[in-house]
């Protein structure tokens, strides 16, 4: 397994470009296969999770083409012939956003048996709102084996538009159900729906396809079923959880850099905190320059459902407020077992404690270097953070972790003038 090695206490300086957003490119993947007809997309970030999800829409068949061979963020997909409505457990084990395919292949094909996804390292994550919405929408769908077999009324042949209130705010739940109400009879009302700009990002494309939708971007989206979709062109938005990301690197190991390709209209409750953290930012229409002089500032914070402070940055955060002057109180509302940076975050010096789902942070000085072991995606991001800002040489362990969301970290942190490599 590859392991990233770094030397710390290195400010960052230069420019990085941010790349396109996982969690829009993997909905949108799989929005190809509700239309016949070539879906071209740009901007699809080079990640592992979206290797995988183009693996599994391929042993579905859909034909996956790449314009020019040298730019694997400009591909063409095509779901003419589908020849297979099932996402096996192999395929949904190792990436639970596989189960986006449930919604499009039950509209599209009239059935669908996608392998439930176990829990993860952060949770438990069931899908019992994706299965809900859709027995709303008349899919008979029965749990056999550890399988979702789901299928259309027979007689109708097609889902039937619902209104359909979810109990929670869940992302992929509202991207399965969107994307089932686009094919069905009738029109479907989700309230309660993700406002995360990745389901913006993904309704836009849906509309370029011919779906009608409205209420874009709120929480109660609008969707009149139609007949067929057809194909479209898309770019996928600049992904901001990359873009805090780098925010965070540099509020933590200092200096300046140019954050280029972003969308700083997403990142509000992120600039928020990290100015009260003490970051010095310049924001413009795609680009975010951001310099951090001396320590940080301890900032206590919660997580919630956008607008708010997204999970998904959390751990970045926490790592800035290892090393920040004073004590922070960090609450995490949307997952009940994200906190498994702490204890490697305290392995490297930090003054982390857990009550609950709160974790109370006292900054230290200075963190020291040493071997820590990535658990999660963003506990990964969280561990390099910290280890850019500590003293003397960390090594991060199982850093396939970092793979499946950042498009070659490491690269990007070393055009930043940080001193990291991976070691295979
Ligand atoms: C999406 O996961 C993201 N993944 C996650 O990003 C992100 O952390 C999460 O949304 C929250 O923003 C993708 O978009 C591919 P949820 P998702 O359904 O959709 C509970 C990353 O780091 N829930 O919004 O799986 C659930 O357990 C990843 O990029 C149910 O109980 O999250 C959680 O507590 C990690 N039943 C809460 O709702 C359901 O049917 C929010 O989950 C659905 C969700």
């Amino acid at each position: 397994m590859d392991k990233l090695r770094m030397l710390g206490g290195t400010p960052l300086n230069g420019e990085v470009v941010i790349a396109g957003a996982k969690n829009a490119a993997l909905p949108i993947l799989c929005a190809c296969l509700l239309t016949d007809q070539p879906v071209v997309l740009r901007n699809v970030p080079d990640l592992q999770d979206v290797r995988t999800m183009l693996k599994l829409l391929q042993e579905i068949g859909v034909t996956v083409n790449f314009p020019d061979p040298a730019d694997p963020s400009h591909l063409v997909l095509s779901a003419a012939v589908i020849k297979s409505s099932e996402a096996t457990y192999e395929m949904v084990k190792t990436m639970r956003a596989s189960i986006l395919v449930l919604g499009p292949l039950l509209s599209r094909m009239h059935n669908a048996r996608v392998s439930l996804p176990g829990g993860c390292a952060i949770g438990a994550r069931p899908v019992d709102q994706h299965i809900k919405g859709l027995k709303a929408m008349g899919a008979s769908i029965h749990i056999k084996s550890g399988y979702i077999e789901a299928e259309t009324n027979p007689t109708t042949d097609r889902l039937k538009g619902a209104s359909i209130l979810t109990d929670m705010i869940t992302v992929t739940g509202t991207e399965n159900l969107l994307m089932a109400a686009t094919l069905a009879s009738g029109t479907t009302i989700l309230e309660n729906a993700a406002r995360e700009p990745e389901v913006g990002d993904l309704a836009e494309l849906l509309v370029k396809m011919g779906a009608k939708i409205s209420g874009i971007g709120s929480d109660r989206l609008v969707i009149e079923g139609i007949e067929k979709l057809h194909g479209a062109e898309h770019s996928v938005i600049p992904d901001r959880i990359e873009a805090g990301t780098f925010l965070c690197a540099v509020a933590a190991a200092g200096g300046e850099i140019l954050v280029k390709h972003c969308r700083p209209e997403t990142l509000d409750a992120v600039i928020a905190k990290l100015k009260e953290a003490g970051l010095q930012m310049e924001v413009g229409p795609d680009w975010i320059k951001a310099s951090m002089q001396g320590r940080p500032k301890a900032v206590s914070f919660r997580t919630s459902e956008y607008p708010a402070f997204p999970t998904d940055m959390q751990a970045q955060l926490m790592a800035v407020n290892a090393v920040a002057g004073g004590s922070s109180t960090i609450t995490e509302t949307i997952f009940e077992n994200r906190f498994m940076h702490v204890q490697e975050l305290n392995r490297l010096g930090a003054d982390i404690a857990i009550e609950g789902n709160t974790a109370i942070a006292q900054g230290v000085e200075k963190l020291s270097g040493a071997v820590v072991m990535a658990t999660d995606l963003r506990a990964s991001a969280s561990l390099v953070i910290a280890g850019l800002a500590a003293q003397g040489e960390t090594q991060v362990d199982r850093i396939y972790h970092l793979d499946r969301g950042y498009d070659r970290m490491e690269q990007k942190l070393t055009l930043l003038g940080a001193k990291i490599e991976r070691i295979k």
